[in-house]
């Protein structure tokens, strides 16, 4: 057996320090103005108002207006919340944009933040993990804080839904919308008041039950692609509303277990806004009461990387999420991703 003796090169400040406890420092939305309302809707597909509020608890979400991308909603969610977190763009060392709707194949959401909001110190790189691309974010950004490898990172869930939706789809179409939400990690100030742990999953068995078919490598983009409606988000809804009920309510109970907590020590549950029903389902498995439960989806539908930014904040503004909190995050996406992230409030 040959053995190297070649230097390795060890990436700055990462080896030799201890793990340290982190925290979310501050958190930023962005939503476009336009809405998009069930009545509209129903002037465009064979639906009703009735229908998608008792079957998803969607009255209205927002709709970018066509020269806005995901970049500019989710450098505006990056803006508020570094300095709601008192720093300013070159102290964010690390950025991590989940989306699944990227303004382009390459370069990256993430250089395209950068760009736009001055984070001139910062590397990062997109991640594709659909709904749960705002958890997956989350803990991505905590690794490299709470290895000592960079101070601040910032955590982007994003999407612009409304680009990749038939329009002429009535089990899609009511469903999805568009948003950003941002927080940056940090050192924890209080070693109490810090994120506790994190469970991912993904299950690749799920893929064709959600799934965009044609534009990548598999399928490029043709004119029969393009008459066959292949560029659009195509769902098994059936199956991936079992499939979230079971996974959701399968995490949320792993991570509190191995963590020791009661689920009624859980001070609010904040899970992916796919569907009201979902939502209710994977909290009665926990026997969560709905004051603990965070459901804001009748103002937003499903904005895929950005629910659960915005489900917070809409917390914070109802002083529903306090500093010391226990807090419960909880996604499910295409994939199948699956994801729980359990932390005390910081601020
Ligand atoms: O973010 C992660 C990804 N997404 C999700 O988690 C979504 C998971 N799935 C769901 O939320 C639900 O399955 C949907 C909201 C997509 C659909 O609700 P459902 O209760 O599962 O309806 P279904 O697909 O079983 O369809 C029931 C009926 C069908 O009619 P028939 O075949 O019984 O005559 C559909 O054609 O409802 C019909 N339908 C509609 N009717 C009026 C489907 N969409 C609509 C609509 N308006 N918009």
């Amino acid at each position: 057996m040959q053995t190297s003796n070649a230097t390795v090169s060890m990436p700055d400040g990462l080896f030799g320090r201890a793990v340290q406890p982190v925290q979310i420092s501050s958190l930023g939305t962005c939503v476009p103005p336009r809405v998009l309302t069930n009545s509209e809707l129903e002037q465009m597909v064979n639906t009703t108002n009735d229908w998608i509020l008792k079957r998803t608890g969607i009255r209205e979400r927002h709709i970018a207006a066509p020269d806005v991308a995901t970049s500019d909603l989710a450098a505006e969610a990056a803006r508020i919340a570094i300095s709601g977190a008192g720093l300013e763009p070159p102290d964010i060392g690390f950025l991590v944009v989940g989306t699944t709707t990227p303004d382009t194949f390459f370069p990256s959401t993430a250089c395209l933040v950068q760009d736009k909001i001055g984070a001139t110190r910062a590397w990062g790189f997109d991640l594709g993990a659909a709904c749960s691309g705002f958890t997956y974010s989350v803990t991505t950004a905590m690794q490299m804080v709470a290895t000592g490898a960079h101070d601040h990172a910032l955590a982007v869930g994003a999407d612009v839904m409304s680009r990749i939706i038939d329009y002429q789809d009535r089990a899609t179409c009511v469903i999805f919308g568009d948003g950003a939400g941002a927080v940056v990690v940090s050192p924890a100030v209080d070693p109490e008041l810090r994120v506790i742990d994190f469970a991912h999953e993904v299950d690749g068995s799920g893929g064709p039950a959600l799934q965009m078919p044609a534009g990548g490598s598999r399928m490029p983009a043709s004119h029969d692609t393009v008459d066959q409606r292949l560029h659009y988000v195509h769902q098994d809804g059936a199956a991936v509303f079992k499939f979230a009920v079971r996974k959701t309510g399968d995490i949320c109970r792993r991570i509190l277990d191995r963590n020791g907590i009661l689920p009624k020590d859980v001070d609010l549950f904040v899970s992916h806004q796919a569907n009201r029903r979902i939502i209710l389902a994977a909290a009665a498995q926990l026997e969560l009461p709905e004051e603990k439960i965070v459901i804001n989806i009748e103002k937003f539908g499903n904005t895929t990387g950005a629910t659960i930014p915005l489900a917070l904040a809409d917390a914070v503004a109802d002083k529903r999420l306090k500093k010391g909190d226990l807090v419960l995050l909880a996604s499910v996406g295409a994939g199948f991703t699956v994801g729980a992230i359990l932390l005390r409030w910081a601020y």
